[in-house]
């Protein structure tokens, strides 16, 4: 598919089939992930891939988002250690950046191949990292259901103009 097709297929999905993502798919996506661009190249972000049955409803219910994400077949599990990243300038942490960016490629790449996913923010962290094992050091900062929709959207569109968000030389 071509890049631009996938930035405006891409949407996020919260109810699926039960169809498994394949295991090829769920690989190219991965590796999409794993040449990600990171602070000073380390290369951080860890992903665990969440699909025993029980566990994925552990996962569900630590969302805790009513009935979104009840179907999902799978869930993608992104963390990061904040030593695994760097810190700018002002000596802020940047772990948060570099876990944006490849959780995005992670995203994106599903949706080339034509599987839903939804960015999902709003979880239990403590209790996700209960039921996968992760230890302290880490932080969950996403995750996403991955899998074939129930229903398709269509392309995204409704965002701002691109005049509300772009200026040339200086703010205006
Ligand atoms: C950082 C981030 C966190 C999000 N968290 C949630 C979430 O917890 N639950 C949810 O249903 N959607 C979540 N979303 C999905 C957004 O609501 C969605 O991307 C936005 O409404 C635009 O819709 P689209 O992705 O279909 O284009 C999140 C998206 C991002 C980027």
């Amino acid at each position: 598919m071509d890049f631009y097709d996938v930035i405006r297929k891409r949407r996020s999905y919260r109810f699926y089939t039960d169809q498994i993502p394949e295991k090829e798919k769920i690989e190219r996506i991965l590796e999409a992930a794993r040449l990600s661009p990171t602070w000073a190249n380390m290369q951080g972000v860890k992903y665990v891939i969440v699909q025993e049955k029980a566990k994925v409803k552990d996962i569900w219910q630590a969302i805790g988002q009513k009935k979104k994400f009840q179907d999902a077949p799978i869930f993608v599990v992104g963390l990061i250690s904040e030593k695994d990243s760097g810190k700018n300038m002002n000596g802020e942490k940047y772990y948060p950046v570099d876990f944006g960016i490849c959780f995005e490629h992670l995203i994106l790449a599903a949706a080339a191949e034509g599987l839903g996913t939804c960015w999902i923010g709003w979880f239990n962290e403590q209790k996700v990292k209960q039921i996968l094992n992760i230890p302290k050091k880490y932080r969950v900062l996403g995750l996403t259901p991955m899998g074939y929709p129930q229903k398709e959207k269509s392309e995204v569109s409704d965002r701002k103009e691109v005049e509300t968000m772009v200026f040339y030389d200086e703010f205006a």
